[in-house]
């Protein structure tokens, strides 16, 4: 799976860009706070439903915007093209928009975006606990095996 274009509206310093991926590597050069990680951080959004900067939506969306929105394109293994979209408010209500089917649950973003973040801060993973490595190899799981989801779900509610 590959994304292949992205649309960002109202996303920190990002007022409305929309950029066309290649599926191998992408570079993003830029000046500091011109927006790089700003997009990483969108792409991420996307994926998860939350920031991996902060918390608080009234950070990462565009100051005096209401809300903001990030749309990509996903390129399947099938090579279908799947339109996705995720649209967050200040109060934190979310709409989750998978091809043309609107309401959908973050899981389902989660299941047709595969990601996995490496930050600089990502040394936690050597120098912090288990638990650390236990959420990174549960997240890299969760893309490879259709069952893990459910599994996981009664695990935890099982602790
Ligand atoms: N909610 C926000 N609204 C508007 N601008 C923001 C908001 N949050 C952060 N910024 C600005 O957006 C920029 C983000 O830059 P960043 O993505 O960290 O850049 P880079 O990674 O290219 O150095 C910074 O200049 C910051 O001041
Ligand atoms: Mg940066």
């Amino acid at each position: 799976m590959a994304l292949t274009r992205l649309v960002i509206h109202d996303f920190r310093n990002i007022e409305a860009c929309d950029i066309e991926l290649s599926s191998g590597f992408n570079f993003l050069i830029g000046p500091n706070g011109s927006g790089k990680t700003s997009v990483l951080e969108a792409i991420h959004f996307l994926g998860h439903g939350r920031s991996f900067r902060s918390a608080l939506n009234s950070r990462v969306i565009r100051h005096q915007q209401p809300s903001l929105t990030v749309h990509g394109r996903v390129k399947t293994q099938d090579g279908i093209l799947l339109p996705i979209g995720i649209q967050k408010r200040r109060d934190g209500s979310a709409d989750v928009k998978i091809g043309q089917e609107k309401g959908q649950k973050l899981v389902a973003l989660a299941k047709v975006l595969p990601l996995q973040l490496i930050t600089p801060e990502g040394f936690e993973l050597l120098t912090d606990g288990p638990k650390f490595r236990r959420a990174f190899i549960d997240w890299g799981v969760f893309h490879s095996q259709p069952g893990f989801f459910e599994a996981w779900t009664r695990v935890k509610t099982a602790h």
